[in-house]
């Protein structure tokens, strides 16, 4: 994780857990996942994940090795090995055409969409049902999704703008 690295611990302290693709000792790619809170720095949110539910974050492919499928092959390792702890739902972000492909053939479905506005001081957020979603799995995002520790229910957000390492 480079200079990341130093985060691991904290990760690991708070359950979060690493996967990794790897030939002989060199990893290619990796992804973390998380049972418990986590913060989606994109988004200035925090996902809840209830029971049963996890969410995916952090994909990263090492440089050389990008546009080689490992980001699907992490993101498959990831759901499978979810799927067999008995996770019933997984949660991930993507941003623009990331996975457009990839993702459905996986089992993911859009749910939600954002479009982010970084203003001088603040940060608007808009957000909207993607495409044909169904309704539950719409309030079931919205009801993991936390603005300032409450449910996302309306249509934007304003929030501070500010990195969090996590
Ligand atoms: C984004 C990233 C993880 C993709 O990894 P990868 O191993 O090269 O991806 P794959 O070869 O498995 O391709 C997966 C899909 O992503 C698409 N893709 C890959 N790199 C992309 C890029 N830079 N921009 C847009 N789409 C991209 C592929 O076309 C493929 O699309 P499909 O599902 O429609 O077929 C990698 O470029 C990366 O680590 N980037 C920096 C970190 C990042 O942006 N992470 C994503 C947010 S967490």
């Amino acid at each position: 994780m480079g200079a990341d690295g130093d985060l691991i611990p904290g990760r690991r302290a708070r359950g979060c857990r690493a996967f990794a693709c790897c030939r002989g000792s060199e990893v290619l790619a990796y992804g973390w996942l998380s049972a418990g809170p986590e913060w989606i720095g994109e988004l200035g949110l925090e996902i809840r994940p209830e029971a049963g539910e996890a969410y995916v974050w952090n994909c990263l492919t090492l440089d050389p090795h990008r546009r080689q499928g490992r980001f699907r092959e992490i993101v498959l390792a990831i759901a499978s090995s979810a799927r067999k702890e008995g996770i019933t739902r997984l949660w991930i972000g993507t941003i623009g055409d990331l996975g457009v492909r990839t993702l459905p053939e996986i089992g993911f479905t859009p749910v939600l969409c954002f479009a982010v506005q970084n203003l001088p001081w603040i940060r608007y957020l808009r957000v909207w049902p993607a495409e044909e979603a169904d309704a539950r799995l719409v309030e079931a995002a919205r009801s993991a999704l936390r603005a300032d520790g409450r449910p996302l229910l309306g249509g934007s957000v304003l929030g501070r703008h500010g990195r969090r390492r996590h």
